[in-house]
C-alpha cells in the first residue's frame, strides 16, 4: 500500500541518533525564526486526532502547522468512530488521501502502527500508552538550550517510569548519549524490551540506562531531574494505590538538593503540585517547564518538516 521507505514517527527509536540530532538542530533554527520557513505552504493539510485529553499537544500542533504554512485540521475521533464505525485500516486509507500527514494521540501503540501501515502518508505519534516521542524532542531541545551538548549528561527520572514518558526517556535519552537513571518502585520501570532496545542504542552513543529503587541515589549529581504524573491518562482508577507507592519518589526541594546545583527540572505537564513534584520545585528557579511546553511547538514543527521532506523524496 505504500513504499517501505515512507517514514513515520511512532516511537523515539524510529529516528537514528544522527536523525534525532538533525531534527533538534532544525527545531532550534525554527525557534529562532518561527515565521520564516514555510515547508508546508500550499497549504499541506495535516489531520490531528485526539482520543485522550490534550492542551499542549493540540495547541502546539495547530499553531506549529499554521506557522509552517500548512493547514491544521482537528478530526474528531469520536465522530469518526475510528476502529468502531470503521476499521483503523479503512480510516487510514480514507484520511491518507485527504491529508499530507496525520498526527494521532490514542491508547494502544498497535493502533497507530496499523494506521501508519495503511495511511500512505507520514504518521506522528502525539502520545500513546507506550510512547510520547514529540515530548522527548521538546525535552531534549530544552535540555540542550540550558546545558549545551547532550552526550554525557546525567538525567534522573523519578516516579512512574513504566509509562509513555519513562519509555520515551529510555529510548530518546539513550539516542542522545545521555546517562538515564530511573528511580521507581518495584514494577514501575520501563519493561525489559524497552530497556534492551535502549541499551543497544546506548552502546552506539556512549549513553547508558540504569534502574534503581533508591530515589536519593538516582537524583545525586544529576544534570536534569524529570518527573511525570503518577496517574497517567487511563489509569485514574489506580490513583490511590499509586500515590501510596510513589510518594518516596516525589521531587521535593530536599531531593533536588542532591542533584547538581545547576540542575534543571523538567515535567511534561500537567503537574500535580504536592504529589509527584513540590510546588516550590515546579515554581522554583531550577524549573524550566514553561520553556519545555513552548518547545513542543518548535520540536514538532521540525519533525513534521523533516518527515514531509522525506515523504516527497519517496513518492513515485
Ligand atoms: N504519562 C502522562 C503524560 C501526559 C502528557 C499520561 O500519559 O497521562
Amino acid at each position: 500500500t505504500q513504499p517501505a521507505s515512507l517514514r513515520h514517527f511512532l516511537a523515539d527509536d524510529d529516528l537514528t541518533p544522527a536523525e534525532q540530532a538533525e531534527i533538534l538542530d532544525l527545531a532550534a533554527d525554527l525557534k529562532a525564526d518561527p515565521y520564516g520557513a514555510k515547508p508546508l505552504a500550499g497549504p499541506v493539510s495535516v489531520a490531528t486526532i485526539y482520543d485522550k485529553p490534550t492542551l499542549r499537544t493540540q495547541s502546539s500542533f495547530a499553531a506549529g502547522i499554521a506557522e509552517l504554512g500548512g493547514f491544521p485540521m482537528q478530526v474528531d475521533g469520536k465522530l469518526a468512530g475510528i476502529g468502531v464505525r470503521e476499521s483503523v485500516p479503512d480510516v487510514a486509507r480514507v484520511i491518507g488521501r485527504q491529508f499530507g500527514m496525520i498526527v494521532w494521540r490514542t491508547y494502544e501503540q498497535a493502533k497507530i502502527e496499523e494506521l501508519a501501515a495503511y495511511a500512505g502518508v507520514p504518521v506522528v505519534n502525539a502520545l500513546t500508552d507506550d510512547y510520547h516521542p514529540c515530548q522527548l524532542l521538546a525535552d531534549l531541545l530544552t535540555l540542550r538550550e540550558h546545558k549545551g551538548e547532550l552526550a554525557g549528561l546525567t538525567a534522573a527520572f523519578l516516579g512512574d517510569a513504566a509509562c509513555n514518558m519513562g519509555n520515551s526517556w529510555a529510548l530518546a535519552g539513550a539516542s542522545a548519549g545521555i546517562n538515564v537513571r530511573f528511580g521507581a518502585p518495584e514494577g514501575y520501570f520501563p519493561d525489559s524490551d524497552i530497556l534492551d532496545r535502549a541499551a543497544k542504542i546506548a552502546e552506539q552513543t556512549g549513553g547508558s540506562v540504569k534502574v534503581d529503587h533508591d530515589p536519593a541515589a538516582v537524583a545525586t549529581g544529576a544534570d536534569v531531574v524529570i518527573t511525570d504524573t503518577w496517574v497517567s491518562m487511563g489509569k485514574e482508577d489506580e490513583a490511590a494505590a499509586r500515590e501510596a507507592v510513589f510518594s518516596p519518589y516525589a521531587v521535593t526541594e530536599d531531593l533536588l538538593g542532591l542533584a547538581d546545583p545547576d540542575a534543571i527540572v523538567l515535567h511534561c505537564l500537567p503537574a500535580y503540585r504536592g504529589k509527584e513534584i513540590a510546588a516550590e520545585v515546579l515554581d522554583g528557579p531550577q524549573s524550566v517547564v514553561w520553556d519545555e511546553a513552548e518547545n513542543r511547538r518548535h520540536a514538532q514543527k521540525a519533525v513534521l518538516s523533516w518527515l514531509y521532506r522525506q515523504a516527497q523524496n519517496v513518492r513515485p
